[in-house]
């Protein structure tokens, strides 16, 4: 029995996110954890790639390949398991969670959001678009939120936010930018949170860093 705060994650681009964490646990600043696998839909993801230069199994595991949703899942409920998974942690994963998944990981999964929930979240609301509708609505704050993730787009428990200032001369292009930058540090520190037990993700509590 492996005695690791085992960590699937789930990427279906870029993967920076995924990346900021690698790093965090490869440099001590999230202890005791590792990266199981990290999967994901798209057999081109940049994810992917990173798991596999850091000898992190890298699994694409898409619909497409099943008869069924129900055979899909079961792959994927067969994946965590075999690897002792404690924690899901979605990094822009485009593909919603089937409750399947959410009842065998229940306050076992989270994700990451790039603006204040429940403000600028829900279907549609992912990528460039969330900026977009921040700087549209003269908000003079976003940030980030990390939540547990339930049945429905970007509704579960918030466990922590961060905010950062939107200047009047910021274009959704570069609130992005610092977005992004801000999800690198807090992805790693709310995972720290959790495997230390500091944050419990079926306990009421959000931890809230304001940026000065
Ligand atoms: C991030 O902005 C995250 O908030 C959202 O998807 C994006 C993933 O970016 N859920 P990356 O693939 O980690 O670079």
């Amino acid at each position: 029995m492996s005695t690791k705060f085992n960590i699937a994650v789930f990427a279906s681009g870029k993967g920076s996110n995924f990346k900021a964490i690698v790093d965090a646990i490869k440099r001590g600043s999230i202890r005791n954890a590792q990266i199981v696998a990290v999967i994901s839909n798209n057999a081109d993801a940049g994810a992917l790639a990173i798991g596999r230069e850091y000898g992190i199994p890298a699994l694409h595991i898409s619909r497409t390949q099943f008869a069924s949703n129900e055979t899909f899942n079961m792959a994927i409920l067969e994946t965590l398991t075999t690897r002792q998974t404690i924690l899901i942690v979605l990094a822009g994963y485009m593909k919603k969670i089937d409750p399947i998944i959410i009842e065998n990981f229940k306050d076992r999964i989270i994700n990451i959001h790039p603006a204040l929930l429940p403000s600028f979240g829900g279907k549609g609301m992912y990528g460039m678009r969330v900026h977009e509708a921040v700087i549209a609505s003269k908000a003079t704050v976003s940030g980030v939120t990390v939540h547990v993730v339930d049945e429905e787009y970007d509704h579960g428990r918030i466990v922590l936010q961060k905010t950062v200032a939107v200047d009047p001369h910021d274009t959704p292009e570069t609130l992005a930018a610092k977005v992004l930058k801000l999800e690198h540090e807090i992805y790693p520190q709310a995972i720290q949170l959790i495997a230390e037990g500091q944050i419990a993700l079926d306990a009421e509590q959000v931890t809230r860093f304001n940026s000065p």
